[in-house]
């Protein structure tokens, strides 16, 4: 299967904030449409979005330019992420085929007799009747309070989902190789996208390539490494505040986080970074406009050889995850 990838539709109602269009933001590249064909490489992400207003931050999302909204029924807030996703859709008057949505179905809703009812679920919580997106959240499932691998008959039952029309692409998360390889002996419908972690501090660039030689589009979360808050910061320091990522900014004309969007852009996975604020909110779909030299995108990769993965709840859950993956074992290795 062959996909293409394309840059967020930029046809915003609110001119004032819409960056300008036609351009990818990597001046080493020629330009690619902005069309909506495939899943748009800026998305909004929406794990631990500040209740009080998350409504407003995702609206204000869509309105600032955003077209591709990352959810899942384990961040609680789908009901939220929902009104937020009408109004902005009021508010630009934009229709709903105009947004790439995403959710995923959480450990807790593995099996065939549990697919129907989660995806039924998100759909009525965020008030729509498809998604463009649902992934498997991890090749976990917590059934029985037991944790056990049950991610094939979970993804066959999803795949009954693309004829029902409730969602149009199908997606993993958090698999290792292993997994990944045993799914798609699996099935006849392999999945679209892998969502990962990735960022300067854990690229895994043999894991990227491995991905486009078999067509699977990867979206890349936590681009700002630890600076979610959830996250034990460890050793790096903050990948926003590291010199290097200052020192290119600085020299850009561009904000750290935007670098650091871009950085992701430009090897070509989606990246979807989660802000409660109306400022960065703004400041994060400007990426949109930030131009690196390559220079900049070799310097980012020497970061590389931290190697630091922050999301890994293995021993929490008593199972082996990321298994051949960079720092599967939170070690700072580069193998497992
Ligand atoms: N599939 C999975 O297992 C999985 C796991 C993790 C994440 N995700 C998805 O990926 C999304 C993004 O990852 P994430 O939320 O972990 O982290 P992130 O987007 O890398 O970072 C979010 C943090 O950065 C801050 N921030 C945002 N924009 C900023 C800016 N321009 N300047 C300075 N700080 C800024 C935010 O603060 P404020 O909000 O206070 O502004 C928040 O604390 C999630 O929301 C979720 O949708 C998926
Ligand atoms: C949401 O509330 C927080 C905390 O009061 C505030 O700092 C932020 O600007 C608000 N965001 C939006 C989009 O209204
Ligand atoms: C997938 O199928 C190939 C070809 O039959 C086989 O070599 C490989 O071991 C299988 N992968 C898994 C994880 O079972």
């Amino acid at each position: 299967m062959k996909l293409t990838v394309s840059l967020i539709s930029l046809a915003v109602a609110s001119g004032a904030l819409a960056p300008p269009s036609g351009q990818i933001p990597f001046t080493g590249e020629t330009p690619k449409p902005m069309t909506r064909e495939f899943i748009p490489l800026l998305g909004f992400g929406t794990w631990n979005l500040d209740r009080s207003n998350a409504s407003e931050a995702v609206s204000f999302a869509i309105q600032s330019g955003f077209r591709h909204i990352d959810c899942a029924a384990a961040y609680g807030n789908e009901e939220l992420v929902g009104k937020g996703i009408a109004d902005g859709l009021a508010k630009t008057g934009l229709s709903r085929e105009d947004l790439w949505i995403t959710s995923k179905l959480w450990n807790d809703h593995h099996g065939a007799k549990n697919v129907p009812i989660a995806i039924a679920t998100s759909l009525e919580k965020l008030g729509i009747d498809y998604l463009d997106l649902y992934h498997i959240h991890w090749p976990v499932s917590s059934k029985d309070k037991k944790n056990h691998v049950g991610y094939k008959s979970t993804y066959a039952a999803m795949t009954k989902l693309l004829e029902t029309g409730q969602v149009k692409h199908l997606g993993v998360c958090n698999f290792s190789p292993y997994q990944l390889d045993d799914l798609l002996n699996s099935t006849s419908h392999p999945p679209s996208v892998h969502q990962m972690e990735l960022h300067p501090y854990l690229q895994q660039n043999e894991w990227i390539d491995w991905h486009s030689k078999h067509g699977i589009h990867v979206t890349a979360y936590s681009p700002f490494a630890g600076a979610n808050p959830t996250y034990d910061p460890g050793e790096p320091p903050q990948l926003l505040h590291n010199d290097v990522t200052q020192r290119i900014a600085k020299k850009r004309n561009c904000t750290p986080a935007q670098v650091l969007l871009v950085w992701g852009i430009s090897r070509g996975t989606s990246v979807i970074p989660k802000s409660s604020h109306a400022d960065r909110i703004v400041e994060n779909v400007g990426a949109l406009t930030c131009k690196l030299e390559k220079s900049d995108v070799q310097e980012l990769d020497g970061l590389g050889k931290w190697h630091h993965r922050f999301v890994n709840p293995s021993k929490s859950w008593g199972v082996d995850l990321y298994e051949g993956l960079e720092d599967s074992k939170g070690k700072h290795t580069k193998s497992a």
